[in-house]
C-alpha cells in the first residue's frame, strides 16, 4: 500500500483489527468452545422462538447472516449487551453454529474491496455548501431544505448516478457537508465520500458501531479550539467520537453512558460550539437476560464541549434515580423508575434558549413523569424549563404481554410501548406564534405550546399505532404543511393506515392522505419486522421545495407533492440493481427505515437496507441525480 493511499492513514484502526485476528486464533491445544452450549445459554432464550411482540429474528434467519456480521454483532452492535464477557473465540465459535461457517477474520483478512474506490486527489475538507447537516439542515428539525436543485419540475427525472456498499447495518442517514458525504456503519467504520462520485476520501474506524447520523462542525467550544473541521457521531454503546474531516483521525472520544444497555441512535445537536447527545438504551430487551435485575437506565441528554468533548452537563428525562421498589415474583430485586430513552435528534430553539427532545416509554411501575414525554431544556444550564408528560404509565419491557408466563421482571401494568421516537419540530403556526410538533408511536401528533409549558394546541390521530408505529422514525414540515408518514405494520387486514398524511400546522386538521399500495410480497424486501411483508413508511421523511420524499418498509422511494400527496414519481429499490462503485454488481437495493433521504447540490442521498429488522438486507448507499447525470 502506497504512503499517500487514504487507508494508510489509518493506524489505530488497523492496529485494532489486527489485534482482534490475533486474539480470535485459538491456542493450538485448547479445544474450540461450545458454539452450540453457547448458544442454548446466551441467545436461544430470545431467538428460538420469539413472539411476535419480540424484536428478535428467529435462530432460522439468524443462520443466513454472514458469519462476519454476527460477530460484529455481537462485538460491538446491537447485540453487545447480551455478549458481554465472552471472548473472540466464543464469539466465532457462536457464528460458526449459527451460519455453519467460520467467520473469515481469524484467518487471512480478505482483499480490501474498498481500496479500488479511493479519490486519486482531494482538497481539504470545507464546511460549505451543498450542505445537509446531521438530522436536519435547519436547527428546527423540520427536515425542510430549499433550494437544493430538485423540484415538483424535476424530481421526476431523479436517476441512480452511484451506489455505495457497505456492510453491519445501516449507520444514520448520510450527512452531506461542503461536497463530501459522511456516514457510519454498524460495524464502525466512518466514511467520508465525495458526493459527486462516490469514490472515498477516508474511511475510519471507531469503537462501537453506529446507527446515528453524524454531525459536522468546528473543532471549537467554550473552552476554546479551531476552526479544524470535525466529524462527532454518537455509537451503539455510548460513546461519542470527533474524528478530523480530513483525516478520519479520532481526535477525542467521550462516553456518555456507561450503563450496559446504553446505545445512541441519534445525531448530536451542534449549536454554538455544544453538542447536545440524546441517550438511549436497549434495556428494555433485558426481560430476557438471566439474572439481570432491571431497570436502571435513565434517558438524558448530556452536553459536551465540542472542543474537548468535556461534559458540561447531564441532564436525565427522570430526575429521580432509580431504586430497589420491589422484588419479582421469583424474589429478584427490581430497580425503578427507569426508561424515557431519547431515541431522537434534539430540537434546537435559539429564541427561547432551550432545546426539545421527545421520549420513549418507562420500563418499570415506579411512576415518573419523563416517560412518553416532551422536554424542555436550557441550553447553557441544562436546568429542566418544562416537561409535559403525553402518555402516563406506559410500562414496557420486550416480552410482557400480561399474560401468564412472561418474563418476571414485567411491570404489573403493561402499556402500549408508545415512545416518541421522532424528533420535535418547532414551526410557526399562521400569524406567527411558535407550535411544537411531536408524532407518537401511537399514531397520534401533538402540537404543544413552546411559550406555555407544552400546553395542548391540538392532537391529530392519524395511524392506529404499535410498538413499530404509528409514526416511527420521523416527521417533515414546510411552512404551512405537517408530512407525517405511517407504518401500522401489525393493523389487521383493511384496518391499518399505512401511508403518507399532510396536517395543517395551523390546526392539526388532515389536508391530505395517500395510503400505502399493498406491498408485492413476492418481490418486496421484508420490511419492519423479519417475516412480515408490509408497506408502512417508518422512515423519516424529507421534504423539498413543493415535494415531501418518502421511502417505504417495501423498498419503494417516493415522491408525493406537498399539497395534495399525488406520487409523481417513485423507484423501487428492491427490483432495482446497482453497480456499486466499491463492489461488483448487480446488488438489489433494500427496504428503508430510520433515517430518511438526505439532499443537497441536486443529489438526493439514500439509505437503503436496514438489518435490524432485515438481517438479509444488503446495505447500500444510493445518489439520485436528474437523468443520473
Ligand atoms: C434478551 C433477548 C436477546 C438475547 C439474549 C439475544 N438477543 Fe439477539 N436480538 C434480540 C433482539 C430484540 C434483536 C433485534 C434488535 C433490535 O431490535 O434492536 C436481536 C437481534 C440480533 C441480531 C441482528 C442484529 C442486527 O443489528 O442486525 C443478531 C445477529 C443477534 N441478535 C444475535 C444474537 C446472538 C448470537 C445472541 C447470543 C449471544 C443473542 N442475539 C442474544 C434479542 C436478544
Amino acid at each position: 500500500m502506497q504512503m499517500q493511499h487514504p487507508f494508510a492513514r489509518r493506524g489505530p484502526a488497523f492496529a485494532a483489527i489486527t489485534a482482534l485476528a490475533l486474539a480470535a486464533a485459538p491456542a493450538a491445544d485448547a479445544a474450540p468452545p461450545d458454539g452450540a452450549a453457547l448458544y442454548n445459554q446466551r441467545c436461544a432464550g430470545c431467538h428460538d422462538d420469539p413472539g411476535a411482540s419480540s424484536r428478535a429474528p428467529a435462530k432460522a434467519i439468524l443462520a443466513t447472516r454472514a458469519p462476519d456480521d454476527i460477530v460484529d454483532t455481537l462485538a460491538k452492535g446491537a447485540m453487545a449487551p447480551v455478549a458481554a464477557g465472552l471472548g473472540h473465540a466464543e464469539l466465532d465459535a457462536v457464528a460458526l453454529y449459527l451460519t455453519g461457517k467460520a467467520p473469515t477474520r481469524g484467518a487471512a483478512a480478505p482483499a480490501d474491496p474498498d481500496a479500488a474506490a479511493a479519490c486519486g486527489t482531494g482538497g481539504p475538507p470545507t464546511a460549505g455548501a451543498p450542505r445537509w447537516n446531521g438530522w436536519s439542515p435547519t436547527l428546527d428539525n423540520a427536515r425542510f431544505q430549499a433550494q437544493t436543485g430538485l423540484d415538483a419540475q424535476n424530481v421526476s427525472r431523479l436517476r441512480p448516478r452511484w451506489a455505495f456498499r457497505f456492510t453491519g447495518g445501516v449507520g444514520g442517514q448520510p450527512t452531506v457537508v461542503g461536497g463530501r458525504v459522511y456516514f457510519g456503519t454498524g460495524s464502525g467504520a466512518v466514511f467520508a465520500l465525495d458526493a459527486r462520485t462516490g469514490c472515498i476520501h477516508w474511511r475510519g474506524e471507531i469503537k462501537g458501531g453506529v446507527r446515528a447520523a453524524a454531525t459536522v462542525g468546528p473543532l471549537a467550544g467554550p473552552s476554546g479550539g479551531s476552526s479544524r473541521l470535525a466529524v462527532f457521531v454518537g455509537d451503539r454503546t455510548g460513546g461519542v467520537h470527533a474524528l478530523d474531516a480530513a483525516t478520519g483521525q479520532e481526535i477525542w472520544a467521550t462516553k456518555v453512558e456507561t450503563h450496559r444497555f446504553a446505545t445512541i441512535t441519534a445525531a448530536p445537536a451542534l449549536y454554538r460550539g455544544r453538542l447536545y447527545v440524546p441517550v438511549s438504551s436497549s434495556e428494555e430487551i433485558s426481560s430476557y437476560v438471566k439474572d439481570y435485575h432491571c431497570c436502571t437506565f435513565r434517558g438524558h441528554v448530556t452536553a459536551l464541549d465540542a472542543a474537548s468533548g468535556r461534559t458540561l452537563w447531564t441532564t436525565y428525562t427522570i430526575a429521580d434515580e432509580p431504586k430497589p421498589y420491589r422484588t419479582d415474583p421469583k424474589g429478584g430485586q427490581l430497580y425503578g423508575p427507569a426508561g424515557a430513552a431519547i431515541w431522537s435528534s434534539p430540537t434546537i430553539d435559539p429564541r427561547r434558549g432551550v432545546l426539545y427532545v421527545a421520549t420513549g416509554d418507562s420500563y418499570t411501575d415506579a411512576p415518573n413523569t419523563g416517560s412518553d414525554a416532551v422536554l424542555a431544556m436550557d441550553l447553557v444550564s441544562g436546568r429542566l424549563r418544562w416537561s409535559r408528560q403525553i402518555t402516563i404509565d406506559d410500562n414496557y419491557l420486550v416480552g410482557c404481554t400480561g399474560a401468564p408466563g412472561q418474563p418476571s421482571a414485567c411491570p404489573r401494568t403493561v402499556g402500549d410501548d408508545y415512545d416518541f421516537g421522532a424528533s420535535p419540530i418547532l414551526r410557526e403556526r399562521p400569524g406567527g406564534r411558535a407550535v411544537l410538533m411531536v408524532g407518537q408511536k401511537s399514531g397520534a401528533v401533538i402540537a404543544l405550546d413552546p411559550d406555555r409549558q407544552g400546553q395542548v394546541l391540538w392532537r391529530t390521530q392519524v395511524g392506529l399505532g404499535s410498538a413499530l408505529g404509528g409514526v416511527e422514525w420521523g416527521m417533515a414540515a414546510d411552512r404551512d404543511v405537517l408530512f407525517v408518514p405511517i407504518a401500522d405494520p401489525y393493523a389487521p387486514k383493511g384496518k391499518g393506515r399505512a401511508g403518507m398524511y399532510g396536517l395543517n400546522i395551523g390546526d392539526g386538521r388532515i389536508v391530505w392522505s395517500n395510503p400505502a399500495p399493498a406491498p408485492d410480497c413476492a418481490t418486496a424486501p421484508k420490511g419492519s419486522l423479519i417475516n412480515i411483508c408490509t408497506s408502512g413508511l417508518s422512515a423519516a421523511p424529507t421534504a423539498i421545495d413543493g415535494v415531501v420524499v418518502e421511502g417505504s418498509l417495501d423498498g419503494i422511494l417516493r415522491a408525493y407533492g406537498a399539497r395534495d400527496g399525488q406520487v409523481f414519481w417513485s423507484f423501487d429499490l428492491g427490483l432495482a440493481r446497482f453497480t456499486p462503485v466499491n463492489a461488483s454488481g448487480p446488488v438489489k437495493g433494500d427496504t428503508m427505515n430510520a433515517g430518511g433521504a438526505t439532499v443537497a447540490g441536486g443529489t438526493l442521498f439514500q439509505m437503503s437496507g436496514y438489518q435490524t429488522s432485515n438481517p438479509k438486507a444488503t446495505d447500500l448507499l444510493v445518489a439520485f441525480t436528474i437523468d443520473g447525470r
